[in-house]
């Protein structure tokens, strides 16, 4: 049977009729917000492609997680910026480093929020690739067991969830051993799992300083034409110990979120990374579109898509609105 019988239409005729149907409500619940600690005291440095995000020192990260806990955003993510870039990209692991003191500010202040860190040796590295470089390649054994120090570094400081995010193979199982040996079998992991080499990843590496000083990182990350081999990898991190499985970045692969939603039972996260945040902002600026509507669409796209965490950088923003919806 159809029309005249079915008339969609009548349950989109009022506000009460379209919320009472409505399949997806997004909440503060799910989000997560990322953050730049950077070394020294009282620095806020906004990076030019992110407005309205900084590279803070710890005691002024600590001052916007409270802001952030306030506006009942559970969880915030943290990447770091060194004082000395090294071949090792040892700093990741240093227990004086910007994100290990900004953890320890945080738990200081206790503070109703989730810490996750984000594991990664780009930021730290002087060629600023994720892993250890020799003869122009970035070796993988080597380099998980330096993950895994950065990862201990991290939970020693009180981290609640590790997220590597450097696509080497094996990395989580050896964070799982490492974190498990050392007492902090309750620390969970966050698999960046499926990480494309993607261009949308341009803003961050101006926040984190990470951009890689030659060639790129298409031999680490993986070919955005795939989707089989995301399930793989996500298939393999999961026998690993992963807690979470993460697709990156979010909007062009909605499609990838919704295949590991169906076919895992894993918690599935997805994030809405830099370029897609920028992108909005700009248009935003130059009154090209309705930035609110824009970021409540795009939210509400990724978690249909099968997403139930979401980190973005519209955290803040959204859980106001939200506030207010
Ligand atoms: C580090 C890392 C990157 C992002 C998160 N962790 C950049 C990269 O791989 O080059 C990107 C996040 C974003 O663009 O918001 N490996």
């Amino acid at each position: 049977m159809s029309f005249p019988v079915h008339r969609p239409r009548r349950l989109r005729r009022s506000e009460a009729l379209r919320g009472l149907v409505r399949e997806t409500h997004l909440s503060t619940s799910g989000l997560i917000y990322p953050m730049f600690a950077c070394p020294g005291k009282g620095v806020r440095a906004e990076v030019s492609s992110m407005p309205g995000i900084y590279q803070q020192s710890p005691d002024r990260i600590v001052e916007e997680c409270r802001e952030v806990a306030n506006l009942g955003i559970p969880a915030v993510i943290l990447f770091g910026l060194p004082e000395h870039k090294d071949e090792t990209g040892s700093e990741a692991a240093d227990p004086n480093a910007a994100v290990q003191r900004s953890i320890d500010a945080i738990r200081k202040a206790k503070l109703n929020l989730l810490v996750v860190t984000d594991v990664c040796l780009c930021e730290y590295t002087s060629h600023g690739h994720c892993g250890v470089v020799k003869n122009g390649e970035v070796l993988n054994d080597p380099s998980i067991e330096l993950l895994a120090n950065a990862a201990l570094s991290h939970a020693r400081a009180g981290a609640d969830i590790v997220g590597p995010s450097d696509m080497m193979d094996g990395r989580v199982g050896a964070i799982r051993r490492k974190l498990d040996s050392n007492g902090f079998a309750d620390v969970a992991i966050l698999a960046y799992a499926a990480k494309y080499a993607s261009a949308f990843y341009g803003p961050f590496r101006e926040a984190a300083e990470s951009t890689p000083q030659f060639g790129h990182r298409r031999s680490y990350q993986m070919d955005p034409g795939n989707i089989r081999e995301a399930l793989r990898e996500v298939a393999l991190d999961i026998d690993e110990g992963a807690d979470i499985v993460m697709v990156k970045p979010a909007l062009p692969y909605l499609d990838v979120i919704r295949a590991v939603r169906e076919r895992f039972d894993v918690p599935v996260a997805a994030y809405n990374v830099s370029g897609e945040f920028s992108m909005v902002k700009a248009a935003a600026r130059n009154g090209w579109i309705d930035e609110q509507r824009i970021v409540l669409e795009i939210i509400t796209g990724i978690q249909r898509a099968g997403a139930s965490i979401i980190l973005t950088y519209h955290a803040k923003d959204l859980a106001r609105w939200l506030q207010h919806c």
